[in-house]
């Protein structure tokens, strides 16, 4: 995503400093734990995650309508978590947490088998062969999901781009995980019932493009 610099990011990321958290590191393994001793649940359902949020439309959506889930949500681009958090303090989501990190460190924020809920929505395709190692969905990634995804966890992939889903309906079952509910028309599938929409999704889904969808859980 190419990023337009926000007018007074740090101030306004200021105004927002509940919603973002800048410690990942502190919590990890004790996720849960912090949610509720920080005021902001009284209990956890689930505990889950997205790579690569983005605005935060996905995160803002999920955590308003399953107040029992734990939302965090990371995304490498400050400047893109402005908006993101701005939206998560207006709607009052106080389960949603955003940290601005890269996907790659994940493991020193999350303790193995933490996450019990991974969402991948419009990953950049990096079409490029030489830049395949930067898709979320590469075989540099993959191990780093299955160390944190809890044993009945299940990693929800979204994309608009057919190369991108036909290489992860390949890179998954090689990193270990059981490939299911495959859908390359989601909006016009039995999944579609309760999918929430991401910025992306809507921008493509508008333009005629179907929208692809899988989940996976570890073998
Ligand atoms: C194409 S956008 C999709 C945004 C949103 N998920 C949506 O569907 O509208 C992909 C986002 O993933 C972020 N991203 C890409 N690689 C990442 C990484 N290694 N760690 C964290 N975020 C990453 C990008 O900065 C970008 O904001």
């Amino acid at each position: 995503m190419r990023a337009r610099k926000k007018k007074h990011a740090q101030e306004r990321l200021a105004l927002c400093r509940d919603y973002l958290e800048e410690d990942p590191r502190a919590h990890r393994g004790a996720w849960r734990e912090w949610f509720v001793s920080s005021g902001r649940m009284i209990a956890v359902g689930t505990l889950c995650l997205e790579i690569g949020c983005g605005k935060g439309d996905f995160a803002t959506g999920y955590a308003k309508r399953d107040p029992a889930a734990a939302f965090c949500a990371l995304e490498r681009i400050r400047d893109v978590l402005v908006l993101a958090a701005e939206k998560a303090k207006e709607k009052e989501t106080h389960n949603l947490v955003y940290l601005c990190e890269d996907a790659q460190n994940l493991t020193e924020f999350f303790a193995p088998g933490e996450v019990e809920r991974l969402f991948l929505n419009f990953s950049d395709p990096w079409p490029k062969a030489r830049h395949a190692k930067r898709r979320l969905t590469s075989p540099l990634f993959l191990p780093i999901y299955r160390e944190i995804l809890a044993p009945d966890g299940v990693l929800c992939f979204k994309t608009d781009n057919a190369a991108l889903f036909d290489y992860s309906l390949e890179t998954l079952p090689a990193a270990g995980f059981e490939v299911s509910h495959v859908t390359r028309d989601l909006h016009n599938s039995p999944e579609n019932e309760g999918n929430i929409q991401t910025e992306y999704e809507r921008n493509f889904s508008s333009q005629g493009f179907p929208i692809h969808r899988l989940e996976a859980r570890k073998k």
